[in-house]
């Protein structure tokens, strides 16, 4: 498995073979295209098995933002379900974590759902402290039958020094 920043010739190849709806992953290329972040995916040979995005910019939630404003903040960490618990969100994370380094970015912060214990564990495994900023945010997706939902999210920042 390899993870890599993706490219325009990638995009038709995730959207065949990693279908999702409201046109996400090419929202993810143009923002990496146009608002500085970097658009991570890990392949499985030709198979896309997850996805993060790294925001050079700093935390996107106003609350992390202020605490941690030196921060590079991964985002949008997801892996496919039917790859989950086999080391994808992991590489993802070190993938993202060495480009940090390249770019001499010596910290690095993820917003976990307050809810979300399984993400919270696999961070704290690999070094992330828990800070106590909470940030709310609210967005709205689409579901494979077109039904749009709106969620609000309530996120802790967890923070890793590299
Ligand atoms: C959280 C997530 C990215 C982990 O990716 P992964 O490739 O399964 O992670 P790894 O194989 O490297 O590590 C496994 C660890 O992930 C965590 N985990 C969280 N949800 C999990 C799930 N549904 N299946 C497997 N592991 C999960 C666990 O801590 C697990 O460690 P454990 O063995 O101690 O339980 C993935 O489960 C996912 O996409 N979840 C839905 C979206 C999400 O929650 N994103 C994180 C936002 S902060």
């Amino acid at each position: 498995m390899i993870v890599r920043p993706v490219t325009e010739a990638d995009l038709p190849v995730l959207e065949e073979r990693w279908p999702v709806p409201g046109g996400v992953h090419a929202g993810h290329l143009r923002a990496q295209q146009y608002d500085g972040a970097t658009f991570l995916a890990a392949w499985s040979g030709e198979e896309p098995a997850g996805s993060a995005m790294v925001q050079w910019g700093g935390p996107v939630g106003s609350a992390a933002r202020e605490a941690f404003p030196d921060a590079v903040e991964i985002n949008h960490l997801q892996v496919r379900e039917e790859h989950r618990g086999r080391g994808v969100g992991t590489a993802i994370i070190a993938a993202a974590e060495e480009l940090c380094r390249e770019r001499g970015r010596r910290q690095v912060a993820v917003g976990v759902g307050l809810d979300n214990d399984g993400a919270a564990r696999l961070y704290e495994r690999l070094g992330y402290r828990r800070t106590g900023v909470v940030d709310t945010s609210e967005y709205d997706w689409v579901d494979g039958d077109g039904a749009v939902h709106h969620e609000v999210e309530r996120d802790e920042l967890l923070v890793r020094d590299l």
